[in-house]
């Protein structure tokens, strides 16, 4: 093979090529010719491969026409590329099964668990209402969990905990939000902040309990805590059912009956008037007309001294609240297993 044999059978194969595309109206057929011509093994790309069989002299030259022309062929294939494109795309619209108006797929997006919603309206709440949103560690000092609760080793409630303990002694996973109260007025002391010092805490809590359709092992609480001069019972139901006005953007009726709980005196249940039946009885109250809302009570003397401040010139309130109960009143749900359980199918009917 010498030079102009060479360039002959480049300028064949180029022509050979050019009048493929042509021929060539989608973009399956625009790719056989590129791999007939410029693939691995295409003809015109395997002409690089012939320069060996031409003479020393010539093959500089050679070399730069193969090139040349393998570049020309390569803008040609992406030229017709893009008109295949281009006419693809405007017979689609052209096309009578073409509803613009047809709305599009809607892409599936994550959302926030209906627990966490109804924590934030909580916290919203009572942040308005000049409470400050504290946190306390999920791990807790016994100390921190019972005895600064008027709850002493030998006391029976501790029993009824069943807590989590771990294989140091003195340490166990908290079994309530309750040990920030204590928490939280030491530090509140600390910083020097005025009174009556208001806070919520809320965070997950641990029991080794046997999981039922009210009960979970893992579960979150929101505690609050207001402490000043002369806080009274009057002072806790007025903001207790300012706070669920927040959250149910209605009046709810309570009642308080007696409840116990070392760390409060006198400590309640609050009730509301069922959400479900607003008091006519139905399966969600169990007929009674209703609802278990929260417990709560005046602050332990013994708990107001162990936060640092003098039972005798201070009291207070504090409050328990169940997140994922108070999620299910809001949403009609009877069984905290569904919004605990995870299952994507719960989660999804809270867009
Ligand atoms: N910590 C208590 C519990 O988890 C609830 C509670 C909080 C009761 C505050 C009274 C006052 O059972």
């Amino acid at each position: 093979m010498d030079l102009s044999s060479f360039r002959t059978e480049i300028a064949t194969l180029e022509n050979e090529c050019a009048a493929a595309l042509r021929g060539a109206g989608d973009l399956a057929s625009i790719e056989a010719v590129e791999r007939k011509y410029l693939g691995k093994s295409g003809t015109l790309k395997g002409m690089l491969a012939k320069l060996g069989a031409l003479p020393k002299e010539q093959k500089a030259e050679a070399g730069k026409l193969a090139n040349e022309a393998v570049k020309r062929a390569e803008a040609a294939l992406g030229e017709a590329r893009e008109r295949a494109q281009r006419a693809a795309l405007s017979a689609a619209i052209e096309d009578k099964g073409f509803d613009v108006t047809i709305p599009g797929p809607v892409p599936r997006t994550g959302s926030l668990h209906p627990v966490t919603r109804v924590r934030r309206e909580i916290e919203d709440q009572f942040a308005s209402m000049g409470y400050a949103i504290l946190d306390g560690p999920e791990v807790e000092l016994e100390h921190y969990n019972f005895d600064d609760l008027n709850t002493p080793p030998d006391h029976p409630a501790r029993e009824s905990m069943d807590t989590f303990w771990t294989t140091t002694p003195g340490l166990c996973m908290r079994s309530h939000t309750s040990p920030v109260q204590v928490r939280g007025m030491r530090w509140w002391r600390k910083q020097g902040f005025p009174l009556p010092m208001r806070a919520i805490a809320p965070g997950r809590v641990f029991r080794n309990e046997t999981v039922d359709a009210s009960h979970e092992h893992t579960f979150h609480q929101l505690e609050g805590i207001v402490v000043g001069h002369g806080i009274s019972i009057a002072n806790l139901r007025h903001s207790m059912r300012a706070a669920l006005r927040g959250v149910f953007g209605r009046d709810l009726e309570v009642r308080l009956r007696p409840g116990f709980f070392p760390f409060v005196e006198p400590g309640f249940e609050l009730d509301a008037r069922c959400t479900h039946c607003e008091g006519k009885g139905c399966a969600f109250c169990k007929y009674s007309g209703w609802v278990e809302l929260l417990p709560c009570g005046l602050v332990h003397p013994h708990v107001i001294d162990a936060g640092g401040f003098d039972s005798k010139q201070h009291t207070g309130f504090a409050f328990g609240l169940g997140l994922g109960r108070l999620t299910c009143l809001r949403h009609g749900i009877a069984d905290v297993r569904q919004i605990l359980s995870g299952d994507v199918r719960v989660l999804r009917s809270f867009p």
